[in-house]
């Protein structure tokens, strides 16, 4: 095809403001997919991500479109994951894009993830069309978010498209715009070839499924070529377009984008953001390629049976099939028994993850507090990355422990603006900004990470009764006077409880989990104490009381079958106890106190 009458472009918007249903609208208006055959939202494959309605691997589609001027336009739809977590497959999926649409909700106006998103598509070089949605909502009022993408973005607005992507309303004036304002792609089909991976995954019928954008020269079936970060050869055994359907093509061009698929079976193998070259011909750099995605956030994930750890072994082996940023290793406990430990990107990749395996995979998970990574620098001069709490070296042969920090953008309403000012401040955050938009607060500070995974979300949705919206980046390792509190429960030890705190939050969570554990633990025959303890010293304490009289006791005189049930349940309870010195702690208290949020 000829570069200049294709596009290629993606959608960009804050969770909910309708890319979903613009993207659907697009495709059904060019006729790629009959009306019946759509479901609802096409672009989201799995069920999970449906009912969650967020994009999570990034897809494109192509799409045919006859404009205005006559001719008719290849233009390739590339979707994007719309959440914070997946920064970085937003950003791949950017680059292999000359444009954006930027979708608001008229109704909302500019989000924080509206501007985290726009900033991205600014770094990849995009042309940025703004589309106003949902004006068919009485609330929609078009001139002030208007106003507000050109004083917050500073993106000329002025022929915004106004579209409601819900009743189909001016979705021509949407792909116009794509073909008049978007730049087509550059490209020379007679240079060596250069393909960029944006990205890849594991189909069970076709192996591992490369979704490619071609830059130089041409992809074609039959053709040996090399993966240059790797050195692998391979063998092309397809390759076609996704409409969304997969349709086999056997060639792909320059500014194209589609898949290609080559007998491949692990998706580590194919390194996305690497260059895919011609093996008899090949290219003499590699393209540039993108960051790759690094877990930060880290937890334990138990059976809550034991006898399922295989089958949780073999479930997380497949569900790192499909995504290769998340990581899995075995880890044993002495409270929780044998599981594994895993990084994830953020909360919300734990959440899906752990969501998915209870669901699909029918697991009973215990998943234990969140947890950063640090980067412990020890008198030895080694660095060590620690992703376990429970891992902690020896504090004398440390000589400073470094933990990530994030920028984060915060908009909401003016009234909650102290309350959340507080909880930044609280949370050792650091302001760095304070603009006002239209009614509206825009907040940047630097902030822990660890004090964020730390039900953080929790706390700014209360705040501000759900109306602030949050997004984030990672920046740096700083040093902090970060301490390993543990717990002692009648003078022992309980490693699965310790954790990493900064001092001066030791005090404030060390009160809030003894104050948890104490209804947690049953009493004993005797007086079990509860400490939270930095090194020698004691910061918080509770007392769980001695047990007086016989549980039964309670029950003397009352009907036999209730006596029956309360011991049974004290039977029940009985094996699923773990002891600790003298005291028997259920696993439900543990559950309970290191679950998260
Ligand atoms: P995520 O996939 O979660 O990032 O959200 P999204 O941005 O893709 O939004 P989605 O398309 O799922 O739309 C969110 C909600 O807004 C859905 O309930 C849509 O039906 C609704 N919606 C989308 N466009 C319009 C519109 O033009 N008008 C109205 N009234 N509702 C709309």
């Amino acid at each position: 095809t000829d570069l200049s009458r294709i596009r290629n472009f993606s959608i960009i918007a804050h969770i909910d403001h309708g890319k979903s249903t613009l993207a659907d609208r697009l495709i059904e208006y060019c006729g790629a997919l009959e009306a019946r055959e759509m479901k609802e939202q096409y672009l989201d494959n799995m069920d999970i991500e449906r009912e969650r309605g967020i994009t999570i691997k990034a897809q494109t589609v192509r799409l045919s479109y006859k404009a205005n001027d006559g001719e008719t336009y290849q233009l390739n739809l590339m979707d994007t994951p719309g959440h914070v977590d997946f920064a970085y497959e937003v950003s791949r999926s950017l680059s292999a894009c000359e444009g954006s649409l930027l979708v608001v909700d008229a109704s909302q106006g500019v989000e924080a993830q509206t501007l985290a998103n726009v900033y991205q598509a600014i770094d990849a070089n995009h042309e940025i069309v703004p589309v106003l949605n949902k004006i068919d909502l009485p609330a929609a009022d078009v001139p002030r978010v208007k106003q507000q993408i050109e004083d917050v973005i500073g993106l000329d607005a002025s022929d915004a498209v106004e579209i409601s992507a819900k009743t189909g309303l001016n979705i021509q004036g949407v792909l116009e715009a794509i073909v008049t304002r978007l730049p087509p792609p550059k490209g020379d089909i007679d240079a060596p070839l250069q393909a960029l991976i944006v990205d890849s995954w594991y189909d069970p019928y076709l192996g591992v499924v490369i979704l490619v954008r071609v830059v130089n020269g041409e992809l074609r079936l039959g053709q040996k070529v090399r993966f240059m970060a790797t050195g692998a050869t391979r063998e092309l055994d397809r390759v076609g377009i996704f409409t969304p359907k997969k349709v086999v093509t056997n060639r792909l061009g320059p500014g194209e984008m589609g898949f290609v698929t080559a007998a491949i079976k692990d998706i580590r193998d194919t390194k996305v953001g690497d260059t895919i070259t011609e093996e008899k011909r090949l290219a003499p750099t590699a393209l540039p390629g993108f960051k790759p995605s690094i877990p930060v956030v880290f937890c334990g994930l138990f059976p809550a049976d034991a006898a399922d750890f295989e089958h949780l072994r073999e479930s997380l082996g497949k569900l790192a099939l499909n995504d290769a940023s998340f990581q899995f290793e075995t880890e044993s406990s002495a409270a929780l028994g044998f599981g594994f430990r895993c990084g994830f990107l953020g909360l919300l990749h734990l959440e899906i993850i752990q969501e998915r395996l209870e669901r699909e995979f029918n697991l009973d998970l215990i998943t234990t507090a969140p947890s950063v990574v640090y980067k412990m620098y020890m008198t030895n001069g080694d660095v060590i990355e620690m992703h376990n709490p429970a891992d902690m070296p020896d504090v004398v042969k440390i000589d400073h422990i470094e933990e990530p920090w994030i920028k984060a953008t915060i908009m909401l309403p003016d009234e909650y603006l102290g309350g959340v000012l507080a909880l930044c401040t609280e949370r050792r955050g650091i302001q760095k900004d304070l603009t006002y938009v239209g009614g509206r607060a825009m907040l940047v500070y630097e902030l822990p990470l660890n004090e964020v995974v730390f039900d953080f979300y929790d706390r700014l949705k209360s705040i501000s009764r759900g109306y602030a919206s949050f997004d984030y980046q990672l920046e740096e390792y700083r040093e902090g006077d970060l301490v390993k509190m543990s717990i002692l429960v009648n003078a022992e030890p309980v490693d699965a409880l310790s954790m990493i705190v900064h001092r001066s939050q030791a005090e404030y969570r060390g009160r809030q989990l003894c104050e948890r554990l104490k209804d947690l633990i049953p009493r004993h025959l005797f007086k079990i104490p509860i400490q939270a303890a930095i090194g020698g010293k004691v910061v918080a304490r509770e007392t769980i009381a001695a047990l007086r009289k016989d549980v039964l006791a309670k029950c003397y005189g009352g009907d036999i079958s209730r006596k029956r049930k309360l011991l049974d349940k004290q039977k029940e309870g009985k094996k699923r106890m773990r002891q600790f010195g003298e005291v028997e702690i259920p696993q439900s208290a543990f559950i309970a106190a290191l679950r998260m949020g």
